[in-house]
């Protein structure tokens, strides 16, 4: 099992089961154990490293849940196959971690956790958002340094984000929560960039702005942008949700970062490697007015230099999925996706997956990212 600590559940289980790290909540450990797993849980905070994890999977592994932080690859799938192994799940909705492919050529399905962390995800990045505009992070620094010696016209002006035009690039599930939370509750402006028209929330937005409107109040509006460069020219906050792949690394670069509003926001709570980090830090620093809020890193938990050293930049370790309701449902959904493809029960295709956090979940596994390549039966 390699030199970290393990604990064992259900040391009498039939299935064996690796869990890379400590979850929270207990209805996941319960689903488990009531699938007939004995369930091997790393008790170690330690980010275990592909040769740890292959000693874990060992010789007989039937399923594993691992997290954001491991690379899942050629190497753990092929070692998950050769020890009976039948399932994999992410514990993250987001798995630019996992070679799907590698997973599918040895067979293994490969879940993730969507749906339970969108607005707590959301909420973050209205956190940072407004952590930035109005200086936070600086203010408190200075308040905890006994520096306050009274109020003044003068200190820490931030911007206003009411009225103004937000940016989203990347309109899913966590863009369009955080973007009705910045409309609906500072009656702000959308242009978002995706590749796919999110009409439902095109629709929402007109709807909202005719509410508006009956209320005697001024609309909101919601444009698509063309080009990512359209958006950042005109937003004034611009806040990240776009999936990390090839086409996504290092989107927010220099020349894009040059096109931004001296005094406009960028938030990020989707993956660090999104933005040039280095090109960012030499933006903030010729650029003092420009604040930013960060929940992800490129090289994390390493900051590139210069970063920690910035007063228009507040950073917080990757929590934006960090409320208790939202992690005990990840881990629900991880062990759900576990437990019934071990139960060899189908893949849900349905689009409420929270009928899985309590009761008698549904007999199905919540989200298998490579179900139809590998065949696995649409639940009915
Ligand atoms: C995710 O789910 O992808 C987050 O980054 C970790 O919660």
């Amino acid at each position: 099992m390699g030199s970290k600590e393990w604990r064992v559940v259900n040391p009498a289980g039939g299935k064996r089961v690796i869990v890379t790290k400590e979850l929270p909540g207990e209805r996941w450990l319960d689903i488990l154990t009531q699938a007939g797993c004995k369930v091997d849980i790393c008790t170690s905070t330690d980010v275990l490293d592909v040769e740890e994890i292959q000693a874990a999977i060992g010789t007989r592994c039937e399923g594993a849940i691992g997290q954001v932080t491991e690379a899942w690859g050629e190497q753990l799938f092929a070692a998950l196959k050769a020890a009976g192994g039948k399932a994999y799940s992410n514990y993250a909705v987001g798995f630019d971690n996992v070679d799907i492919n590698a997973a599918s050529r040895h067979g293994i399905p490969v879940g993730n956790t969507p749906g339970v962390l969108t607005e707590t995800t959301a909420e973050m990045a209205v956190t940072l958002t407004f952590a930035a505009a109005r200086r936070v992070g600086e203010a408190e620094r200075f308040l905890r340094a006994g520096r306050y010696d009274g109020w003044l016209p003068t200190l820490f002006l931030g911007e206003l984000l009411w009225r103004k035009t937000l940016g989203i690039i990347g309109a899913g599930r966590i863009g369009s929560a955080y973007a009705q939370m910045m409309i609906e509750g500072h009656k702000m402006n959308l242009i978002y960039f995706d590749l796919y028209q999110n009409s439902t929330l095109e629709n929402y937005i007109s709807d909202y702005g005719k509410f508006l409107t009956s209320q005697g109040q001024d609309p909101v509006s919601c444009k698509r942008a063309d080009r990512v460069e359209e958006l950042l020219q005109e937003a004034d906050c611009v806040s990240v949700h776009t999936v990390l792949d090839e086409s996504t690394h290092h989107l927010i670069n220099s020349e894009r970062l040059a096109l931004m509003k001296e005094n406009a926001i960028l938030v990020n709570t989707s993956r660090g490697p999104v933005i040039d980090e280095s090109a960012l830090v030499a933006h903030c620093q010729t650029h003092p007015h420009f604040r930013v809020g960060l929940d992800v890193f490129e090289d994390e938990p390493e900051l590139k230099p210069g970063l920690v050293d910035l007063d228009n930049v507040v950073i917080v370790p990757h929590i934006a999925s960090g409320t208790i309701w939202a992690r005990q449902g990840m881990a629900t959904l991880a062990a759900c996706n576990v437990a019934g493809l071990l139960m060899g029960y189908p893949a849900w295709n349905q689009p409420d997956i929270l009928s899985f956090l309590e009761g008698d979940a549904p007999k199905a596994a919540p989200s298998i990212l490579n179900a139809k390549e590998l065949g696995i039966p649409l639940y009915e």
